[in-house]
């Protein structure tokens, strides 16, 4: 498998390339191996700016400073991050942040937080293994295997490790892992750790899945195929019905990443399976994380009893790392309890997203192939470009992230908006009006350089 995304994406032919280029770094370094021991007892730490990888980094980032483009990565901000921010003391509009629901900065969510911290502290400073559980995990484990309407959850500190552990341990020498070729970093890399074979297909193309199933299945113990419920890069949303059917077809497993779709898809937040309409224990594994819409820090897998147990009992990132924070448990647990109570809060975020895909594409805006939900993109085709694009907005008082090369393709620089219930319709218009606007203008002024550069040849 190649699909990866590194800063906010790396879709699989572009992660070739970086990989590549790693390669390239290394063979270089190899050749320079020293043939013996070389360094003094007294002699400074290795310098890591030396690395060919590193000086590449080194470039980019002063090729940027020469044209004056602003790193717009790293910045801090100083206020709960919702469709309002706060960033070196003034405000802006926010359509950088995955508080889909608005519940991170809650007031019930941090009532809850404090209280856990005042009763357990702020770590379990363990294992749950070893130092116990703390009634909070359990409460948190039941309410997401109710909402996922499966039978059981694991919880794990972190989303990212949550899919490296669970594909790491789960999968082996003799498996097959298929994803889609825009899957996130962390099945990649989970699928990287367990040593099967990996195969990508084309972005939503389950007749590429299909033709790969047929040909590789046989020659493979275990098969998982790995999606996304919505995808970040992209904001649509798989075929779950035809990839349940396919997998029951080929005997595989499937794992459906809702980081991006839970609180986002179905009428109460449930995720791909309650918008479609699907029998959520035919999936094999729900995936999730806390850090969006559940407004804390950690991730889940979602199944039966038996596979959930397995992985408490055996997968490293769940047995050997500490368990999680009293007041994340307590925050997302409240964050369930409040999207639940509130489905209007989902309702919004599903309006939001389509008043803005609606918008933007009446302003000639190239949105790809979103549908409108909680990630809309605005494809630029030029990196340079989209992160103009994103200074200008700045300056506008609207506060929108770049994803470019290599993260994406070159003619898929873009920015990616995310939209959340709190965001309001005037909020929206006036971003969608000045995206139009400004890219209109850094065009015009691309096109007027590159006529300049062609007549000056
Ligand atoms: C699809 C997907 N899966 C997993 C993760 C990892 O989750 P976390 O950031 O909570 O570790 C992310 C993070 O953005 C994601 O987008």
């Amino acid at each position: 498998m190649t699909g990866k995304r590194g800063l906010g994406g790396l879709s699989g032919g572009q992660r070739d390339k970086l990989m590549q280029s790693l390669r390239t770094g290394r063979k270089q370094a190899q050749e320079n191996r020293p043939a013996g021991p070389r360094r003094l007892e007294t002699a400074p730490a290795f310098d890591f700016g030396t690395l060919p990888e590193i000086k590449q980094l080194k470039m980019q980032r002063a090729a940027a400073d020469m044209i004056g483009l602003e790193n717009p990565f790293f910045r801090p901000h100083d206020a709960t991050a919702g469709s309002t921010t706060l960033i070196n003391g003034r405000a802006f509009d926010n359509f950088a942040s995955y508080n889909y629901l608005g519940l991170s900065g809650h007031p019930q969510v941090l009532e809850a937080a404090n209280a856990a911290i005042a009763r357990y502290g702020t770590s379990v400073s363990a294992s749950r293994v070893v130092a116990g559980e703390r009634p909070l995990h359990r409460e948190l484990e039941a309410a997401l295997a109710r909402l996922h309407g499966v039978e059981d959850a694991v919880t794990f500190v972190s989303g990212h490790a949550t899919n490296v552990s669970t594909i790491g341990h789960m999968m082996g020498t003799e498996d097959l892992i298929l994803s889609d070729m825009l899957i996130h970093n962390s099945i990649a890399e989970g699928a990287r750790l367990s040593g099967a074979k990996r195969l990508n297909f084309a972005h939503g193309d389950l007749d590429m899945l299909e033709q790969q199933l047929a040909s590789n299945r046989h020659l493979h113990d275990h098969v998982l195929i790995a999606v996304e419920g919505l995808y970040s890069m992209d904001g649509d949303f798989p075929d779950l019905k035809r990839l349940i059917a396919l997998k029951n077809r080929y005997d595989a497993w499937l794992l459906v990443d809702e980081a991006h779709s839970l609180g986002v898809l179905g009428t109460h937040g449930r995720g791909i399976a309650e918008e479609f309409g699907i029998d959520p224990t035919s999936v094999e594994m729900w995936m999730g994380t806390l850090s969006k819409t559940l407004a804390s820090c950690g991730g889940y897998i979602a199944g039966s009893s038996t596979l959930c147990e397995y992985l408490k009992a055996t997968a490293p990132g769940f047995v050997y790392s500490v368990g999680m924070a009293p007041p994340l448990a307590a925050a997302a647990l409240s964050s369930i309890t409040i999207m639940e109570r509130e489905t209007e809060r989902v309702g919004r975020l599903k309006d939001n997203g389509h008043y803005f895909l609606k918008a933007a594409k009446a302003a000639g805006l190239d949105t790809g192939p979103s549908a409108g939900y909680s990630v809309v993109p605005v494809i630029v085709g030029d990196s340079v470009q989209a992160a103009m694009l994103a200074n200008a907005l700045l300056d506008d008082g609207i506060n929108v992230l770049p994803i470019i090369f290599p993260a994406v393709a070159e003619k898929a620089a873009r920015l990616r908006f995310f939209i959340t219930s709190e965001h309001t319709h005037d909020q929206i218009d006036r971003a969608v009006a000045k995206t139009a606007e400004r890219l209109t203008t850094i065009r015009a002024g691309g096109s007027a350089l590159k006529a300049l550069l062609n007549k000056a040849r």
